[in-house]
């Protein structure tokens, strides 16, 4: 007994179950099978009933076969024959066309009159495939022809620059979901109200012991004022966080506890202390801290103040000239 198509229809059948499970059950992050682990029992069961339905078939067409009359037998296995011969007779056939030749029997209707030392040549048809594709390519030159040389559609630069602008809406969509994986030298002060709030539930739970709740500084420095004493700014602060203070001050690093996004949403939220003013605030500890990538605008308004105690009356313009642009 021939057992291949059991075998084959039966794996295809077990796939085809598999893709079909995961279509229906699975969600963005996990397959069906994940979700659902008992799902593998019920797909190993359903294997089982489909091996045992082709198998009672089986058994049912062996049974009917042999209750036949052996002229019906033997016409019935005539059929099988000729349906096996036939079997994929399309595809045969049009591999055959493509490729032009012609039968060992007609060769010789275009076998051309030269003959070398008994080496003879057929005038053989180019094979169709290779033809179609010829013209296929002479229509895409025209086509090409046209619209880059002559219509001038778009250039290698343009090409480039789609391709990166595109590339880029997919970092940023990607970005939102790998919150995560910030570092020191990604990290971005957040600003959404769900990101300060997760920041302050972390600096509540592990925080206020040495900096207050309110950031007023105790056995750690204030966060309130803008002094610091490792730099401010998100990165400093991120990176504070991250490896902690001087060694012997009491400031651990949290890298361990806190997940990269909890140490930014932290971060960002302490830098939402600068300004507020504390019960008891301490004493400011370190310098103060600019921004060196800011805007420099009070360097220049304090320049021009100071300019503008010789001329008063033109710079004040200037001076609402330098606020209005910033
Ligand atoms: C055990 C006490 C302690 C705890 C808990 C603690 N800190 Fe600190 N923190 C300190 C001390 C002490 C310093 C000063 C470190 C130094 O001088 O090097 C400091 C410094 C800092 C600084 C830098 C301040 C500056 O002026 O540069 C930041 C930011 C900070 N802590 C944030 C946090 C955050 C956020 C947490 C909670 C996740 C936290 N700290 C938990 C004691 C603590």
């Amino acid at each position: 007994m021939n057992n291949t198509g059991l075998f084959i229809r039966t794996i295809a059948f077990a796939v085809l179950g598999y893709f079909f499970f995961n279509w229906i059950g699975s969600t963005e992050d996990a397959t069906a099978f994940e979700n659902l682990p008992w799902l593998w029992v019920v797909y190993g069961v359903i294997i089982l009933f489909y091996i045992a339905g082709e198998a009672s078939l089986g058994a049912l067409s062996r049974v009917l076969y042999a209750s036949l009359k052996p002229d019906a037998q033997k016409k019935y296995d005539e059929n099988i024959a000729f349906a096996k011969a036939n079997q994929f007779k399309w595809i045969k056939n049009i591999y055959k066309k493509s490729l032009g030749s012609k039968a060992v029997e007609e060769e010789h209707e275009i076998i051309l009159d030269h003959n070398y030392d008994g080496i003879k040549e057929l005038d053989n048809n180019l094979p169709p495939w290779w033809v179609y594709m010829f013209y296929a390519t002479i229509l895409f030159a025209v086509v090409y022809l046209v619209r880059f040389e002559i219509f001038n559609n778009y250039d290698q630069d343009e090409e480039y620059e789609t391709a990166v602008a595109a590339a880029q809406i997919e970092i940023d969509e990607w970005k939102k979901t790998a919150k995560n994986l910030v570092d020191v030298n990604t990290v971005v002060l957040l600003t959404d109200a769900a990101d300060i709030n997760a920041g302050k539930v972390i600096f509540q739970s592990n925080c206020v012991a040495c900096h207050k709740a309110d950031g007023g500084g105790g056995i750690g420095p204030n966060l309130t004022d803008r002094n610091w004493i490792l730099g401010g700014g998100i990165k400093n602060v991120f990176n504070t966080i991250s490896e902690g203070g001087r060694s012997g001050k009491g400031m651990v690093a949290w890298k361990q506890d806190l997940k990269p996004l909890e140490m930014a949403q932290v971060a960002s939220y302490v830098l939402t202390f600068e300004g507020t003013t504390p019960a008891e605030p301490k004493a400011a500890e370190g310098e103060i801290w600019t921004d060196p990538d800011a805007p420099q605008i009070e360097e220049q308004i304090n320049e021009i103040i100071t300019d503008s105690l010789d001329h008063p009356e033109v710079e004040i313009e200037e001076l609402k000239v330098v606020t209005d642009n910033n």
